[in-house]
């Protein structure tokens, strides 16, 4: 028999990503336009352990869609990793009158949400992390904000170097996905791109590619790395010893998880906060919201945190054949 949702809650778990306001506004509004009650439960499955939760309605959630970080704030809660936790959330759950939970995050946020569905507690995903590793997705919310940031701070280091006709060694996001480092690669014309699903050839990837970029007339470098791939400072010092120029090393850090979400994640995020409460309304729970080919889809949580998506290849050879003409645009 079909259960009728009368209360939901939503929540942001993991790293911060721009756009995670506009999904909690998305979801709060589709909720109210159907009647459901909602909740915001604060500080992520943590925050549902300790029942620390606030009433949200339309007025609640004004002002937020252009708004970076999450008005309910996030966290990685090692509790709810144990049987105890995830018990004292399902008693929350209970206790709060919560028929449905959103879950906004990454996959880390998702395997809670599977633990929880199994429980009893119907659940749906939406995919918020500026890293866009969410295999059953196309796109995370946050993604395009952050490749943009990183891009305006490049394009400014850009200047300098050329005024001083210097090597710059810039770090990016991404401890275990090479995804923002690639996009930021491309769109910045940098000499060479360390990704963490590449085992690094120091001569190879970044002495060669700024020596053929010196011969092909360049008289600045810029090499972009993804914290996976290398610490930035000693990726610089070995640039200095191997061939005597000594690179500006600049860590970009958590600039990129903040700022006001661009256009493409307000409407990846407002899409996804309303796809996600249909789901738990139309009883068709425990999926994860992914983009796929344009399309915003339903995906069963097992199977969403089963699919792994590697690097893009097509992009990856664009990005080479690049770094083959010229050593920056
Ligand atoms: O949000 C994803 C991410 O930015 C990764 O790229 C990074 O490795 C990680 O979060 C760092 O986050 P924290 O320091 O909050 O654990």
């Amino acid at each position: 028999m079909e259960k009728t949702i009368k209360r939901i809650g939503v929540l942001t778990s993991g790293g911060d990503a721009p756009g995670m306001n506009a999904a909690i506004r998305a979801v709060v509004r589709t909720a109210v336009s159907l009647g459901i009650d909602c909740v915001g439960i604060r500080r992520g499955w943590q925050g549902l352990i300790n029942c620390d939760f606030v009433q949200l309605n339309n007025e609640g959630v004004a002002h937020i869609l252009n708004r970076g970080g999450t008005m309910l704030y996030t966290a990685r809660s090692e509790e709810f990793m144990t049987e105890a936790g995830r018990k004292r959330a399902l008693s929350s759950c209970k206790m709060l009158g919560i028929d449905g939970i959103v879950a906004i995050g990454g996959d880390g946020t998702f395997r809670g949400a599977l633990e929880l569905s199994q429980l009893g507690i119907p659940v749906v995903g939406v995919p918020a992390t500026i890293d866009n590793d969410i295999g059953c997705s196309d796109y995370t919310i946050g993604f395009d904000t952050a490749c943009n940031t990183a891009i305006e701070c490049i394009d400014k280091l850009r200047d300098t170097m050329q005024a001083h006709e210097r090597c710059s060694v810039v770090e990016v996001m991404g401890r275990n996905a090479g995804n923002i480092a690639l996009y930021v690669g491309i769109a910045v014309g940098a000499t060479s791109v360390l990704l963490p699903e590449y085992e690094l050839d120091f001569r190879k990837d970044v002495i060669e590619r700024i020596q053929n970029a010196r011969l092909a007339g360049s008289t600045h470098f810029m090499i972009v790395v993804a914290e996976g791939a290398g610490h930035a400072f000693d990726i610089g010092e070995r640039i200095e010893r191997e061939i005597g120029m000594k690179p500006r090393v600049t860590v970009l850090g958590y600039l990129q998880r903040g700022g006001i979400p661009n256009a493409r994640d307000r409407e990846t995020a407002t899409r996804m906060g309303y796809r996600a409460v249909m789901a738990l309304a139309e009883n068709r729970a425990n999926c994860v919201i992914a983009r796929q080919k344009g399309d915003v889809v339903e995906v069963p949580i097992e199977d969403a945190l089963t699919m792994k998506r590697g690097l893009n290849l097509e992009r990856y050879a664009v990005l080479e054949a690049m770094q083959g003409v010229a050593a920056i645009s």
